[in-house]
């Protein structure tokens, strides 16, 4: 399943995915909070597992972006564990200091960090021709690049990133191979590049599409990861057949 398939509830999909995925876990907990009532002897780690399980399957029904399941899946487990066992307070300031600075870009731009596969990489050091610039908006920890590294020397690499621990993550396994900025993609100039790969999320991709169309050159490929631009036909589209099913949309300028 690709993660930008239709929701099949119209009221779903008119959500916020967080959203739905914090309605996922309502079953769950109704159903934990019947069985404590009508007082059956159950172990007590059955109910987050129970709701951690159920909350999964609704977001796998839902037809939730695939990571919105495996959060299902571990957050009431998680948060469970977290509280029997009483770990110190700081523990949860650090988790929350971490996702902040790992998902800075998410906040304006709703695109957290997921990776792209092995596979995306390699399809897109097929693609660059000799010598050629290829920039990631929004680098993530730099993966893509350093893979596209390996297989083409010759290239000239960049990547942009937002979120100050992916980005120094992605600097210091980049250094002297690819120029990694730290910043947001909105800023990038993209008319110098001859392929600009995004794997984000659908939230920008009808507004970064205006901007690829008005910088990238005649003849340079604009490659998103799985999200569609709205009402554009892409010129090529690609299955990866990795872990999240993921596809390359291809779309010469
Ligand atoms: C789905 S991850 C992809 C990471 C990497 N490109 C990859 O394919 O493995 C998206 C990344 O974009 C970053 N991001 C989101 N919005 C951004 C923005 N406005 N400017 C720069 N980076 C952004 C996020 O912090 C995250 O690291």
């Amino acid at each position: 399943m690709s993660s930008a398939d239709a929701l099949p509830s119209p009221l779903i999909a008119r959500l916020p995915p967080a959203l739905a995925a914090l309605l996922a876990h309502l079953p769950g907990l109704a159903l934990a909070a019947l069985l404590i009532a009508s007082g059956l002897d159950v172990a007590a780690v059955a109910y987050p597992v129970l709701v951690g399980l159920s909350a999964a399957a609704l977001a796998a029904f839902w037809k939730l972006p695939v990571w919105w399941r495996w959060i299902n899946l571990f957050f009431v487990p998680a948060l469970y564990l977290g509280l029997s066992a009483e770990l110190d307070s700081r523990w949860f300031l650090a988790g929350f200091l971490v996702l902040v600075l790992t998902s800075l870009g998410a906040v304006g731009t709703r695109v957290p960090l997921y990776l792209s596969s092995r596979r995306a990489a390699e399809e897109l050091a097929q693609r660059l021709p000799p010598g050629g610039s290829l920039c990631d908006l929004g680098c993530g920890l730099g993966g893509p690049l350093a893979r596209v590294r390996a297989l083409r020397p010759d290239a000239r690499l960049s990547g942009v990133e937002a979120a100050p621990l992916n980005w120094l993550v992605a600097r210091l396994r980049l250094a002297g191979r690819a120029e990694i900025r730290l910043g947001n993609l909105w800023d990038a100039d993209l008319s110098g590049h001859d392929l600009v790969y995004a794997y984000l999320s659908p939230a920008p991709m009808a507004k970064l599409w205006e901007k690829a169309r008005a910088e990238m050159k005649p003849g340079s490929l604009f490659v998103s990861n799985t999200f569609p631009v709205p009402d554009l036909s892409f010129d090529e589209e690609i299955e990866l057949r990795d872990l999240s099913h993921s596809r390359l949309l291809i779309r010469r300028m």
